[in-house]
């Protein structure tokens, strides 16, 4: 099917690993011209060197910060030309129960999955109704579905992201912005390894026993890959998802356990 998305512009936070990073690789191949971004400068020069045949820009931002965020929608629009498709992906997963996590914990993840995406939408949005519309796509993440007391920074934080989206989607529809969330729930990347990790320690499972358990819990039988949630993030970003809107896409093999 062709997607359509050849000569469009993409910005893809947290571009330099795992989901973004296949999100990036996607795109380019689909025919649009992407940037990335990061924090850590060593990952994004590999990120921006692994994808150079592709045309890849990359740039250094935080998206804690509104002058970063602002400045980065800046240097993309100067440098591609202009934003028809935002990725807002930069993240992770914060594990711990709440005696185990300050609020300034909370707060921090907050700041980077919700206030981040926020300043992305109004830095970024004028410039796509200047083009005739867009797309916004939100990486969520299981945990706003499916509370975790084991991960109650994840579960509050990422609840708010699928109010963010609906909400956002209201106000951007007329202007032809479709927003949606695609919520990933076990994709093998370095976040999932460090979490794989983490558990090893704390609950005395090897690491073994951890990745092939939580491959066994999802419905296919396997881990997902970052190229599985990409492949879902391009269609939303064609216009052969041309009507949905506000809504939020599970990818994850049947992993998560909800009706609605
Ligand atoms: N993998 C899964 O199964 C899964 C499940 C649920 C949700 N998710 C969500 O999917 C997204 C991608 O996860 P992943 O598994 O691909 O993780 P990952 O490999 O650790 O990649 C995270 C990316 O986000 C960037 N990033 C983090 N904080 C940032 C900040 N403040 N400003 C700019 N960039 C920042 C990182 O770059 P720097 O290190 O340079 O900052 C990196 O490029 C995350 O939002 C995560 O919560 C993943």
């Amino acid at each position: 099917m062709d997607l359509g998305l050849k000569g469009k512009i993409a910005l893809v936070t947290g571009g330099t690993s795992g989901i973004g990073l296949a999100i990036a690789q996607k795109l380019a191949a689909e025919g649009v011209g992407v940037a990335i971004c990061g924090r850590d400068r060593a990952k994004l020069n590999a990120a921006v060197d692994s994808l150079k045949s592709a045309g890849v820009q990359g740039f250094s931002a935080d998206v804690r910060d509104p002058v970063s965020v602002k400045g980065l929608v800046t240097d993309v629009v100067r440098s591609l030309g202009g934003i028809d498709i935002v990725v807002s992906n930069a993240g992770t997963h914060i594990a711990g129960r709440v005696s185990d996590l300050s609020s300034a914990e909370l707060l921090n993840h907050f700041t980077t999955k919700v206030a981040g995406p926020w300043e992305l939408a109004r830095a970024a949005a004028p410039h796509m109704k200047s083009r005739g519309g867009g797309r916004f796509i939100v990486i969520v993440g299981q945990t706003g579905k499916v509370p975790q007391a084991n991960g109650i920074v994840s579960t509050v934080v990422n609840a708010a992201q699928h109010a963010f989206v609906k909400s956002l989607s209201d106000d951007l529809a007329p202007s032809g912005i479709l927003v949606n969330a695609v919520c990933p729930s076990r994709i093998e990347s370095p976040l999932t390894h460090g979490l794989t990790l983490f558990n090893e320690v704390h609950l005395g499972r090897s690491l073994e026993q951890q990745e092939s358990k939580w491959g066994a819990e999802v419905p296919l039988g396997r881990w997902g890959t970052p190229e599985d949630i990409a492949n879902a993030v391009a269609f939303l970003a064609s216009e052969r998802a041309g009507f949905i809107c506000g809504a939020n896409i599970d990818v994850d093999g049947g992993h998560q356990r909800m009706i609605f």
